[in-house]
């Protein structure tokens, strides 16, 4: 029963996509996918207070959600049974044969990863935010100075960190965070540094390797600007 214990969480939907997001783990126990069909039910959580995804209308659940979920049960030609338990029972884990999975939008983290199973991401929700000029908030544009890219944004170019693109503006302002906070961090720091900030197409290592990079020239510098500044002293001297 090692899969009931480790359950899917569909994130994404989108069709033909729904199937292979649970087909992992039905995978991991040949029999599980054989028992839901022996049952002819399949048992889906959702959290309703999240329109329009998940919400209730006239008694009954509707949404992107639950369209998703009744995808897959046609699909497998078994009926669909909704569960609305709290949304943090869901993101708990240890669902303990309440369900068989979930669909709702869940942002993928370390922690949740460690008690369920995602599918791969199948949707997006954009997000934007607003500061004040005066809140000291730097934006990805901010970051060069006098025509020069930031050490970052030229470590990024230099290991040719990129690939979609999708995630990188978020990737290079937290690295440039982490870096003011710790000039010289180590792998394991710059991990947890970067962690929750997800990339699909795992540039991971270039990042981390573009991180290293971006410290060894800052400091680089500091030594180069330091010692200009030192002869200059002992010129004038
Ligand atoms: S580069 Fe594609 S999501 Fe990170």
């Amino acid at each position: 029963m090692g899969t009931r214990s480790r359950r899917v969480v569909a994130v994404s939907v989108a069709g033909l996509l729904a199937l292979a997001a649970v087909a992992p783990v039905f995978a991991q126990d040949a029999d599980y996918l054989q028992r839901i069909k022996d049952a002819g039910v399949i048992r889906m959580s959702t959290d309703p207070a999240y329109p329009p995804q998940s919400e209730w209308v006239n008694g009954e659940i509707v949404g992107f959600d639950i369209d998703v979920g009744r995808e897959i049960a046609t699909r497998l030609g078994v009926d669909l049974a909704l569960e609305t338990p709290d949304w943090a029972l869901i993101t708990a884990g240890s669902w303990g044969d309440r369900w068989d999975f979930s669909v709702g939008s869940m942002t993928i983290t370390s922690a949740r990863e460690e008690v369920l199973d995602f599918t791969q991401p199948y949707y997006y929700t954009p997000a934007q935010m607003a500061a004040s000029t005066h809140s000291g908030i730097t934006t990805l544009e901010g970051l060069a100075t006098g025509g020069q890219l930031h050490p970052v944004q030229q470590a990024w170019i230099d290991e040719q960190v990129p690939q979609c693109g999708y995630c990188q503006n978020g990737q290079i302002m937290t690295a440039r965070a982490m870096l003011d906070a710790n000039p010289n961090p180590t792998d394991a720091e710059i991990r947890a540094g970067m962690e929750g900030v997800l990339c699909r197409c795992m540039t991971y290592y270039r990042i981390q390797a573009a991180i290293k990079r971006a410290a060894r020239e800052t400091a680089a510098a500091s030594f180069i600007d330091a010692t200009d500044s030192g002869m200059t002293k002992g010129a004038s001297a």
